[in-house]
C-alpha cells in the first residue's frame, strides 16, 4: 500500500452527476487487483476531514508502463463535490491498492457481471484486466442496471471484450423497466454461469445472492460500506459474517470483494 500526492490528469463530465477523473500515480499500482480501491482526499480540503473510498476504475498504461489510474464517481456529498472541482494539474492525496480483489478462477469462461448504477466502476477494471489476459469473454454476459437511463454507464467497455450487455431502469427510460435481477435471474435459470460478480446496492446484492443460492452459482460481490480510515482501525465499515454467530469482517481489510457464502445479509 502507498500514499503519494497525485496530480489530476483529467476529471471530466460522464453522465448526470458521474465523472471520471484521472489521477498520475507510481509503478505500484500496476499490481493492482480489480476490486482494489484507493482512500482520496483533496489536499487543501480541511472539511470533510477523513478520505473517501473509491474502487479503482482503470489504469492508465502507456507503452507498458503504468502512469496513473481512473476512478469514476457519483458526486453524492462534500467530499465528492470537492473532487468534481479538481482541475487537471492539482494534487489529490491517495493511498491505495487496499482490500481484496475479484479472483476468478482460471476455468470460468461464463462470467456474469452485475453492476447497479455507480457499482459499475471496479467491473469495468475487472473485465479489462481479463480482456487484457487475451481470455475469451465471448461466453460472458453483463446485466447493468439503474434508477434511469443516465445511471447506465460503461456499456461500451463490456462491448469491446466481446461481452453481451442487458440493461434495465427502474423508470423504463432505458432497457427493459425492472430490476437489474429480473434478467438476470432468467438467463440464469436457462444457461449457469461459472460465477457471478455483483457490485451494487446492498438490497440489489442481497437478491442476487438468492438467485446464487437457488441455483448453486459462485458468486462474488463487491460491497461498498462507510469507511472512515481504510486500514482496519475504526471498524467503522464492519459487516456480519455468516459462519459464526456475532463474527464481524472489515470491509476495508477482508474486502471489500467478498465470496458471498461469507456475508450475511
Ligand atoms: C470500497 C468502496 C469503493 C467505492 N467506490 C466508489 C466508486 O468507485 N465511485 C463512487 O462514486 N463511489 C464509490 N464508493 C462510495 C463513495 O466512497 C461515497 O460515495 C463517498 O465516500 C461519499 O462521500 P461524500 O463526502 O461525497 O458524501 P457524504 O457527505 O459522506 O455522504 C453523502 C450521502 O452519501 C451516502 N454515502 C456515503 N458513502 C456511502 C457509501 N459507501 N455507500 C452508500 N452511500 C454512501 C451518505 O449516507 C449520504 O447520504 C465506494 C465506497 C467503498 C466503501
Ligand atoms: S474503514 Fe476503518 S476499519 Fe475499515
Amino acid at each position: 500500500m502507498f500514499q503519494q500526492q497525485s496530480k489530476v490528469l483529467f476529471n471530466e463530465p460522464v453522465s448526470d452527476a458521474y465523472y471520471k477523473i484521472g489521477l498520475a500515480c507510481s509503478e505500484h499500482f500496476s499490481m493492482a487487483k480489480a476490486g482494489q480501491f484507493i482512500m482520496l482526499r483533496t489536499t487543501r480540503q480541511t472539511q470533510p476531514l477523513l478520505r473517501r473510498p473509491f474502487s479503482i476504475h482503470n489504469l492508465i498504461i502507456n507503452s507498458g508502463v503504468t502512469e496513473g489510474l481512473e476512478i469514476l464517481y457519483k458526486v453524492v456529498g462534500q467530499g465528492t463535490a470537492l473532487l468534481e472541482r479538481q482541475k487537471p494539474g492539482d494534487i489529490v492525496d491517495i493511498f491505495g491498492p487496499l482490500g481484496s480483489g475479484f479472483l476468478i478462477p482460471r476455468q470460468a469462461g461464463r462470467i456474469y457481471f452485475v453492476a447497479g448504477g455507480i457499482g459499475v466502476a471496479p467491473l469495468v477494471f475487472l473485465v479489462s484486466q481479463l480482456g487484457r489476459r487475451n481470455i475469451d469473454l465471448s461466453d460472458c454476459r453483463a446485466f447493468i442496471g439503474g434508477r434511469k437511463r443516465e445511471d447506465l454507464l460503461c456499456l461500451d467497455d463490456f462491448i469491446q471484450h466481446g461481452v453481451s450487455v442487458q440493461t434495465t431502469t427502474d423508470d423504463g427510460s432505458a432497457g427493459d423497466q425492472c430490476l437489474v435481477t429480473h434478467p438476470l435471474e432468467d438467463v440464469v435459470e436457462q444457461t449457469k454461469p461459472d460465477i457471478i460478480v455483483a457490485c451494487g446496492p446492498m438490497e440489489m446484492l442481497a437478491c442476487i445472492i438468492g438467485i446464487t443460492e437457488k441455483f448453486d452459482v459462485p458468486c462474488q460481490v463487491s460491497i461498498e460500506t462507510m469507511m472512515a480510515c481504510g486500514m482496519g482501525a475504526c471498524l467503522g465499515c464492519a459487516v456480519e459474517g455468516r459462519d459464526q454467530p456475532d463474527r464481524y469482517l472489515h470491509t476495508c481489510l477482508d474486502g471489500p470483494v467478498f465470496d458471498a457464502a461469507e456475508l450475511k445479509f
